[in-house]
């Protein structure tokens, strides 16, 4: 099916139903985009119509295994090695190393992990800090693709930029044909699940942490989801816990319970002690 046989009623349709099971948000301006990738979705799912696949989507029984096809479509799994590492790197010394030493074993959260760089790099960071196995580390992300190449150690095409450290590069491995992985026993020291940002529920089955990791999705979500989204995410934060989330994604503007704080350079939100 192409994307001229997708009416712009039945676009708007989709688009809706994709933001209320994901937050993911399709403004006017991106909407083209959204029917790019739904067309390409539409095509291998043998509908006759986008109208069809839309009630088959929402009221069919095998709607929610399609949906997952499709959210594994439309989602951005930009991610690389070492991105905005500072704020990582300050999250290992400042927070992290102290509450080892403090005898705690602090829990981390990296909750839109696409491929799992993001994770993997803390689990590097970690290691050359002496931290492995003192800090449990949990990945998740709503793309099942994106988890399964994660749990395989599958980098992404870009993972490996200029700005990897070479320090490191004894955690890859290239195989024969060009593509690079992380080595079993880096990725073993984290834990992935599948979580929907979005849904409440599964953000509370995770359990509390000392630190979250959300950068780079909140982008993709409505202010009011966004709103929800960190209301979630405060709730899943012990007191005094820390949210990170990505250099373009200020949540002043939307108000927030969290408290900005800037530590070694680098911008933090952090829940009060007392809440
Ligand atoms: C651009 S990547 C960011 C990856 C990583 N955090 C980073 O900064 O490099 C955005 C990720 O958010 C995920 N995502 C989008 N909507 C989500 C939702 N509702 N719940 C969980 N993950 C979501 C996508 O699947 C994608 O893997």
């Amino acid at each position: 099916m192409s994307a001229l046989r997708l009416s712009p009623h039945v676009a708007t349709l989709l688009c809706r139903f994709v933001e209320e099971h994901t937050g993911i948000h399709y403004g006017e301006e991106i909407l083209d985009l959204f029917v790019e990738k739904l067309s390409r979705r539409l095509a291998l799912s043998g509908h006759e119509s986008a109208l069809d696949y839309y009630y088959f989507l929402r009221y069919d029984p095998g709607g929610r295994v399609e949906l997952d096809a499709l959210i594994d479509t439309l989602v951005v799994g930009e991610t690389y090695l070492f991105r905005e590492v500072d704020q990582l790197e300050v999250l290992c010394d400042q927070i992290l190393a102290p509450a080892v030493a403090r005898g705690e074993r602090p829990r981390v959260w990296s909750a839109a992990c696409a491929t799992g760089e993001e994770p993997l790099t803390l689990a590097m960071l970690l290691d050359r800090r002496g931290l492995t196995g003192r800090v449990d580390l949990v990945a998740s992300d709503i793309s099942n693709a994106a988890l399964d190449r994660a749990r395989r150690g599958d980098l992404s095409r870009r993972a490996v930029r200029s700005t990897f450290p070479e320090t490191y590069r004894h955690w890859l491995r290239t195989d024969t044909s060009g593509a690079t992985h992380a080595r079993p026993e880096l990725v073993d020291t984290i834990t992935f699940r599948r979580v929907n940002l979005a849904e409440p529920a599964e953000v509370k089955a995770l359990g509390a942490f000392d630190a979250v990791i959300c950068r780079n999705v909140l982008i993709y979500f409505s202010d009011a989801t966004t709103r929800s989204v960190v209301t979630s995410l405060h709730d899943a934060l012990v007191p005094g816990g820390f949210l990170l989330v990505g250099a373009s994604e200020s949540l002043l503007r939307l108000g927030t319970m969290l408290t900005c704080e800037e530590r070694g350079g680098v911008f933090f939100y952090r829940k009060e002690v007392g809440s």
